[in-house]
């Protein structure tokens, strides 16, 4: 029997997903992202070479693993493009390797004006996204106007289709956001010369997924983004606009939700958050800094720092029972290597009454003052270490407390960015 087992962020994204999916893919037939689009920034580093990936799985550097792209994945034509030939000029064969849905509604060149315009309009109360056009495309898809990736084998429907969205969002930049119109002619002839290079790779992802399943494979879900952006579980309005929770596995890729086995929940030893809105144990001083610093915390698609804190458990128990996670993957502990005392909420204040768990609006997210415990730290180095006994004593004592106060078990630890630089405590597949 294979394993079918979801990978996803369980606080805000930027967990160190890519490394730990590429980790866990030397198990795994087949990797599958479900949802987000090139918001995402996932690093990889093997024998010290690094790799951003947005779009494609974290399983495209593993020889004769099938990476694919679900329809709840959003697709920019020429980021996919760009990708595929940046990772083809270092060997990789990923025209072998990747199939994409053709229900995968596109991201166009109005989206990303769109985004932009709006983030500039909202001023200070922007969302901070990574103004890729990831909103915009989603709205097309609920409201039944998005361009689909299989459109794109029908020139005739798709310059149909072009034109009438065009109409409607040269309307808006110009009459509403005062943004110039973009050329019916220009977008047509760049997305139809991309077309002929992705759409080869089209194929029915449910009938595959099935068959892999039948066929007694090992099939890992890949999520990006994290739990505390999902649009719906989240805290609204500062999410990103898909659902990065593990039901998203299933609707964004026609995987029957009996199938899953396993939710593994990638979390960080501390907090991060790029992009606005409330985050409880945030550090504003010298801490924050140093964590900033440490981690190199630094958004892999758009550069941003990230907002850095202390560990968040509020956060982490409310992602274990949306997600059902039966496990836990600890990442980047080395970064807490330097700190004298490690503090780690463990529990809320609002309006006078303690919150075990993180709420889903961020305006009463945005009053909750956070409870802290503090713990010893440990002032050595555990860069590298891969066997849990040669831990030091305090930085156990700070992974056997988060268990205790999650109730799951953090059966994968990160100590470095590298491959080799992990425990495992047990294999999930
Ligand atoms: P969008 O997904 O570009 O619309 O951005 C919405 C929010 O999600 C912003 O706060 C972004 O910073 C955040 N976001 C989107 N993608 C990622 C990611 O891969 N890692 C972390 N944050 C992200």
């Amino acid at each position: 029997m294979g394993r079918n087992v979801i990978v996803l962020g369980s606080q805000w994204g930027d967990e160190g997903k890519g490394k730990v999916v590429d980790l866990l893919t030397d198990r795994a037939h087949c990797v599958v992202r479900y949802q987000g689009g090139h918001n995402a920034g996932h690093t990889l580093v093997i024998d010290g070479k690094r790799t951003v990936l947005h779009l494609i799985p974290s399983g495209i550097l593993r020889e004769g693993v099938f990476c694919l792209i679900g329809n709840g994945v959003v697709v920019s034509p020429q980021a996919l493009l760009q990708e595929m030939e940046t990772l083809e000029s270092n060997g990789v064969a990923v025209r072998q390797q990747l199939k994409i849905s053709g229900a995968c509604p596109l991201v166009l060149p109005y989206h990303k004006s769109m985004d932009i315009a709006r983030e500039e309009k909202l001023g200070t109360k922007a969302i901070g996204t990574t103004r890729r056009g990831i909103a915009p495309a989603y709205e097309d898809k609920v409201a039944r106007r998005a361009i689909k990736l299989m459109d794109l084998t029908r020139p005739e429907i798709f310059l149909e289709k072009l034109r009438d969205n065009l109409d409607y969002y040269n309307f808006l930049l110009t009459g509403y956001y005062q943004q110039p119109a973009l050329d019916f002619g220009q977008v047509a002839d760049e997305v139809l010369g991309d077309a002929q290079h992705i759409v080869p790779l089209i194929a029915d992802i449910p009938a595959l997924l099935n068959t892999f399943r039948e066929e007694g494979k090992n099939i890992l879900f890949e999520g990006a983004q994290g739990n505390a952006l999902d649009v719906d579980q989240g805290a609204y309005p500062y999410v990103t606009s898909s659902n990065t929770t593990a039901g998203g596995a299933a609707t964004g890729t026609g995987f029957g939700p009996l199938y899953f086995d396993e939710v593994m929940g990638i979390t960080k030893a501390y907090t991060t958050r790029v992009g606005s809105g409330p985050m409880p144990t945030e550090l504003l001083g010298e801490e924050g800094q140093l964590l900033a610093q440490r981690g190199n915390e630094f958004g892999s698609t758009t550069g941003r720092p990230r907002r850095c804190g202390w560990f968040d458990a509020p956060a982490l128990r409310r992602a274990v029972y949306v997600n059902s996670m039966s496990s836990i993957c600890l990442t980047k502990l080395d970064v807490l290597d330097a700190f004298d005392t490690i503090y780690l909420c463990t529990s809320y204040q609002l309006d006078g009454q303690a919150l075990d768990a993180i709420p889903a609006d961020s305006e009463m997210l945005a009053r909750c003052q956070p409870v802290y415990e503090a713990l010893p730290g440990w002032k050595t180095s555990t860069v590298g270490i891969a066997k849990y006994e040669n831990l030091p004593e305090n930085t156990r004592r700070y992974i056997e407390r988060i268990e205790q106060i999650i109730q799951v078990p953090i059966d994968l630890i990160s100590t470095g960015p590298d491959r080799k630089e992990t425990i495992q405590r047990r294999n999930i597949f």
